[in-house]
């Protein structure tokens, strides 16, 4: 058993991105900024728009952080991302999911210009990625894919298994592993909760995307020998041992299914780290097409 490291494949991702802004800014140009939008103070959508900001700041990125209240009305946030569209010195925009009930996500995402769509959600990414048209991919299949280049984990004419069809990640994950790329290739099974024979379909899979965001949900009897495991989940679980109170659980159950795999993704430090370097890729592709 390998284990994919975040840590260290998105440090190379990190690493590479920092040196093409270091070559940007040296020959005068301005950086690659990203405008991160939070509303309301959910306790994970805190912690991960956080991770955002500070990785935009070690590798030379500007960004801005533009916190709304919890109250603030769908127009008024459509009105913000519409002040950042018009911004020529902007080229990402992303609006943390999940929002209040009362603001439509996808108004939202398509009111976003599809120029600085670096979460790759608004529908023109979705058809170009559907099409196979370069675009922005979403970060956290993004993500995935840079882990499986960096650890040159061959895909081509293997089965994966994705469980979960969000369109933040498995749906996405399904069309990347399928389509004709380095990096595809794959017969890919969307499972979901209407999915009748799910164990007998992991158990017959080369690589497992797990991304239905229930905690331990693989167990070893699902997993056969030498399968590879991406684990997508980052559940807080209350954990009373724990200074926060919580511990982060992925949706594999890691302990007992690591000894079957080939190679697995840990939680944390695995697939999450991957999702911001995606995020930064296509912040960085943002500001390429945008300033060419
Ligand atoms: N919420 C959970 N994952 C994501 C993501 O990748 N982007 C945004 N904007 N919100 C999220």
């Amino acid at each position: 058993m390998q284990l994919l490291d975040g840590k260290i494949a998105s440090k190379a991702v990190k690493e590479k991105l920092q040196q093409q802004v270091n070559e940007i800014v040296s020959s005068g140009k301005r950086a690659p900024h990203l405008a991160v939008i939070l509303v309301g103070n959910n306790g994970a959508s805190e912690t991960y728009v956080a991770s955002k900001v500070k990785t935009c700041g070690e590798i030379g990125f500007k960004s801005t952080m533009i916190r709304l209240d919890v109250t603030v009305s769908e127009e008024g946030l459509l009105q913000e991302i519409i002040k950042l569209n018009q911004d020529e010195a902007l080229d990402g925009i992303l609006v943390q999911l999940p929002l209040p009930k009362h603001i439509s996500e996808q108004k939202v995402i398509a009111t976003i210009a599809p120029e600085k769509d670096v979460d790759g959600f608004h529908p023109i990414s979705a058809g170009n990625l559907m099409l196979g048209i370069p675009s922005f991919i979403p970060a956290t299949p993004y993500g995935i894919m840079l882990m499986l280049e960096h650890y040159n984990i061959e895909t081509k004419g293997k089965h994966a298994v994705v469980i979960g069809r969000s369109n933040i990640v498995g749906r996405p994950m399904s069309v990347l592993l399928s389509g004709n790329n380095q990096y595809g290739n794959c017969t890919v099974t969307l499972c979901h909760s209407h999915t009748h024979n799910l164990k007998e379909l992991c158990l017959e899979a080369d690589i497992i995307v797990a991304a239905l965001g229930k905690p331990e949900f693989v167990h070893a009897d699902m997993v056969k020998d030498g399968a590879i495991l991406i684990d997508v989940g980052i559940t807080r679980v209350a954990d009373a041992t724990k200074k926060s109170g919580y511990s982060i659980k992925g949706d594999v159950a890691f302990s007992e299914v690591a000894p079957k795999t080939s190679f697995i993704t840990p939680v944390p430090g695995g697939v999450g780290l991957m999702t911001i370097a995606g995020l930064l890729k296509n912040t960085l592709k943002a500001y390429e097409l945008r300033t060419k």
